[in-house]
């Protein structure tokens, strides 16, 4: 069985103590952290720029991932990878001039591709580059905000992509986003996720360590229900 990575998202951290909430996030156990970075034309947000990252990138160990929903991205990315020091940079191929040529780029970087599809957007995009591809992202809201109702009608997208990556043969982990918590996980383990993120929920249990223990058995509990 492969392993539950439980990814919370800085979307929910305290903005004004961004760096204090990284740290407490690594002593509570969470395998790497997600930065939504948000352009304010492509989703009506604007969140984190490659400095503010680089910022806290200097203060834990975890990995970031950058969840870049921005339109035509690529002169940016290469901050986020250097300066920012993401490992992984998770784009929406519909934002993208030349997704091929752009993924073959972050991994000239050393970085890792993800690729993120909101509710409307295929698993065809995936279909011709899964050699380039290390993590699809299956979005279980529209992207933009957190703390929105998960999408449950995006578990048999997330069971397809499954189905994709046995076929790829290659080890593409598979991600979920939005409403993630623990009345929802176990549906997104069950269909075939292995990657979870959790913002407003994570922030709702009375500490990081809680939450991170609980979904994490959560989503472990039903993939085991599955072998
Ligand atoms: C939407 C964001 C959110 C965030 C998680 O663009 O990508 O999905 O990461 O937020 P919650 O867990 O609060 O839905």
């Amino acid at each position: 069985m492969t392993t539950t990575t439980i990814v919370p998202s800085t979307l929910s951290a305290d903005f004004a103590n961004l760096g204090r909430d990284c740290q407490a996030l690594e002593a509570a156990g969470a395998d790497r952290l997600q930065w939504d970075v948000m352009d304010g034309t492509y989703v009506p947000n604007i969140t984190f720029g490659p400095d503010v990252i680089a910022a806290c990138r200097r203060m834990v160990g975890l990995p970031f991932e950058a969840h870049i929903m921005a339109d035509r991205p690529e002169d940016l990315l290469e901050r986020y990878v250097k300066q920012a020091g993401c490992e992984m940079i998770i784009c929406h191929p519909e934002t993208l001039g030349m997704p091929h040529r752009t993924y073959h780029q972050i991994k000239e970087w050393g970085s890792r591709v993800g690729i993120a599809l909101s509710p409307a957007t295929p698993l065809s995009h995936c279909e011709d580059v899964m050699d380039l591809v290390d993590m699809i992202l299956i979005m279980t809201v529209n992207p933009g905000f957190g703390g929105q109702s998960y999408l449950s009608s995006m578990e048999q997208k997330v069971t397809r992509a499954r189905l994709m990556i046995e076929a790829s043969g290659r080890d593409i982990e598979l991600e979920v986003d939005g409403g993630i918590g623990p009345d929802t996980i176990a549906g997104a383990a069950k269909a075939g996720a292995n990657v979870f993120i959790s913002g407003s929920a994570l922030w709702r249990y009375d500490s990081f360590e809680e939450g991170i223990v609980d979904l994490r058995a959560r989503a472990d509990a039903a993939r085991q229900d599955m072998d």
